[in-house]
């Protein structure tokens, strides 16, 4: 099945989504999105129906009255975005501009999904009084409207009556989860996903952070966290801590576009980690000592 996914967003997992359901156990019961953005991993996940239900949240409060339209009156939104997107004249500048303003004004999620179509790179950008500043991006003009409405209704059609949808700090969302549930938390790298008040975002820190994810180990509950990453021998973010147990996976982002344009040859890589829990439902520890034991053998033998 061709996953929708109608919310443009710089820093969606889109294309890795497949590769992190592989991490999936059977039988989740809610698959809850903390840092949703997009939600991508949602919408893959609902097309496999891998979870009974889905909890996605976002600080960014349009972006989750966004998620309500989509889910809840895909139609008027399809017919909103298609008034907008077609109303694009001569001077789309200007009319962009226009769509900003008033999205500041009203904060309309109509708009909002215009503006993530239109501006540079789908990413969310604020000024220091939480309006919206992100420029267009001359050479995107946006979904055509039929493309997008397809992508309005399959989201809908997968989510609609098993989607709860919220909007607060990612702490308050992973204290829900129980141990038949799953989490995928994907923080912003600092500076590359905006929430509504920029200042906002630091305070995604890696100390707190990490203690969230702690008290998640002491209470056995499954997650996975996409945190840092590498480019060729570069690393980007900074690693988890050992103390916390997780079984680090790599997956292949593709070949990074900078680094093509340098004249080099480098694959991005995203790190996956999985925390103990999912682990020993996954046999993924299991694994480990079993293969030692088995290597200790064939060494034996050989002497
Ligand atoms: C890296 S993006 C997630 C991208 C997402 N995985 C996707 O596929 O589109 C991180 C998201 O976290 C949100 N965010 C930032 N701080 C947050 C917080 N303290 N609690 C909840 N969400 C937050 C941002 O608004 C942003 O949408």
């Amino acid at each position: 099945m061709k996953v929708p996914h109608p919310i443009p967003y710089q820093g969606s997992k889109r294309s890795l989504a497949s590769a992190i359901l592989d991490y999936f156990p059977e039988g989740v019961n809610t698959l809850l999105e903390p840092f949703a953005g997009s939600a991508a991993l949602t919408l893959a996940a609902a097309a496999r129906s891998v979870a009974r239900q889905y909890i996605i949240n976002d600080l960014n409060e349009p972006l989750m009255d966004l998620w309500g339209e989509i889910i809840n009156s895909p139609e008027k939104l399809a017919r909103q975005y298609e008034c907008l997107r077609k109303a694009q004249h001569g001077d789309r500048r200007s009319y962009y501009d226009e769509v900003r303003d008033e999205f500041n004004r009203s904060s309309k999620p109509d708009h909002f999904l215009y503006l993530l179509a239109r501006c540079v790179k789908a990413s969310v950008r604020y000024n220091a009084d939480g309006e919206f500043n992100q420029s267009p991006d001359n050479r995107r003009m946006g979904a055509l409207p039929e493309t997008m409405r397809e992508h309005i209704l399959g989201a809908s059609c997968l989510l609609r009556g098993k989607t709860d949808l919220l909007k607060l700090d990612y702490n308050e969302v992973v204290a829900r989860a129980t141990s038949d549930d799953l989490i995928y938390l994907d923080p912003p790298y600092q500076g590359v996903c905006g929430s509504r008040d920029p200042r906002y975002l630091k305070s995604v820190l890696f100390d707190e952070f990490v203690e969230v994810l702690e008290t998640l180990n002491h209470r056995d509950i499954s997650y996975l966290v996409s945190y840092d990453g590498r480019t060729g021998n570069r690393t980007h973010g900074r690693p988890l801590p050992d103390r916390l147990r997780l079984h680090l996976v790599e997956l292949k982002a593709g070949r990074s576009s900078q680094a093509t344009l340098l004249g080099r040859n480098e694959i991005t890589v995203e790190s996956l980690y999985l925390s103990p829990a999912l682990a020993v439902k996954l046999s993924l520890c299991r694994r480990y000592p079993r293969r030692a034991a088995e290597q200790l053998a064939l060494l034996e033998g050989a002497r």
